[in-house]
């Protein structure tokens, strides 16, 4: 392997450009041409693709976004699409690539490879921290404690006013962003699609609460696969509590930008760092990621179609940290 190229697709997470510099590092210490592809899959087929040393990513590791930019591709979904590519890298001579995304990432992924045999390793990059094959993806901590600390702040005014509020957070269909701002915000309740809570539970929670002098709540809600389910929610509630003062927050992209921890700057570094060394000891088709503290490859096809559950220890604390059990005192 001598030349090798690096992109970042899909959602952006904080801490892709930290991965990319330890790519972009990596390849030179090993004596490698390095090439950043912009755009994700769709510079691929555009070659929008361009030499990188040492000096592209200095100054970079501290940065939200991604320097290489992202993208959903349609095209990449089409074989003309992926025909494109593999002809420009062809041209580039590039025998091995790095991609830093999710799932939608290494499911192209794993098709180009099937197709076209060319060696990819992954490196897991989305704020979801949905993918089998690693505890945690570069940009969760980063997300996790931007939702943080806007629950902090809305706590204030929740207090000031006793009022109810429903904070939505991202997360595509799975909780793990929800579970770890409602425990780490000290939420009352926190509704994921793990846990399938439903509406008359929150209310059950809503009237224990009230009846015991409880004048503020903070109700996480993770998006599921329904932006805007938080409004949803809230409004069932109030048809059942008119008295109530509910409010909604929906935290949206912020999310998904800022500085990242450090955290996910030393994930994304050691994650950058085992892709290429994956690549150099023959590996394919597979995510580097963390499990355990120990560096570790994942096929493709398991990453995406097996599930990480989560961790039901977690979910257990948000009730116990509240209080008695309420379910049953409606
Ligand atoms: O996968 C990251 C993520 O931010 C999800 O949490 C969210 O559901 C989705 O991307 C939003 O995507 P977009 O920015 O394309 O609207």
């Amino acid at each position: 392997m001598k030349r090798i190229a690096v992109f970042t697709s899909g959602g952006d997470a904080p801490g892709m450009n930290a991965c990319i510099r330890a790519v972009v590092r990596t390849a030179k210490y090993y004596d490698l041409e390095v090439f950043g592809i912009t755009r994700g899959y769709d510079g691929l087929i555009n070659g929008d693709i361009v030499e990188m040393d040492e000096r592209s990513v200095s100054n970079i590791i501290q940065k939200g976004g991604t320097i290489l930019k992202s993208a959903r591709s349609m095209d990449f979904k089409t074989k003309e699409g992926r025909k494109k590519a593999y002809q420009n890298l062809k041209k580039l001579k590039i025998d091995g690539l790095v991609a830093i995304g999710g799932n939608g990432t290494f499911t192209g992924a794993e098709i180009f490879f099937d197709e076209y045999g060319i060696p990819t390793v992954g490196a897991p990059g989305t704020i979801d921290n949905d993918l089998y094959g690693t505890d945690f993806t570069i940009g969760y901590d980063t997300a996790v404690n931007t939702a943080l600390d806007a629950i902090d702040k809305i706590r204030d005014t929740a207090d000031a006013h006793d009022r109810i509020f429903f904070i939505e957070v991202m997360g595509r269909d799975t909780g793990y962003i929800a579970v770890r701002s409602a425990i780490s915000g000290g939420a009352e309740m926190a509704v994921m699609p793990e846990t399938k809570t439903s509406v008359k539970d929150i209310i059950t929670k809503l009237r224990f609460g009230s009846s015991h002098s409880k004048a503020s709540h903070i109700i996480i809600v993770a998006e599921g696969d329904e932006p805007g389910r938080a409004q949803i929610i809230a409004d069932k509630v109030k048809k059942e509590l008119p008295n109530l003062d509910t409010k909604v927050t929906m935290l949206g992209h912020i999310q998904r930008g800022g500085a990242p921890t450090a955290a996910d700057r030393v994930l994304a570094s050691r994650l950058g760092v085992g892709a290429v060394e994956g690549l150099l000891k023959g590996k394919a088709n597979v995510m580097a990621g963390v499990i355990n503290r120990t560096l570790t490859y994942t096929p493709f096809h398991d990453t995406i179609t097996k599930k990480k559950p989560l961790n039901k220890d977690l979910i257990r604390l948000i009730e116990i940290l509240n209080g008695r059990k309420y379910a049953t005192e409606a």
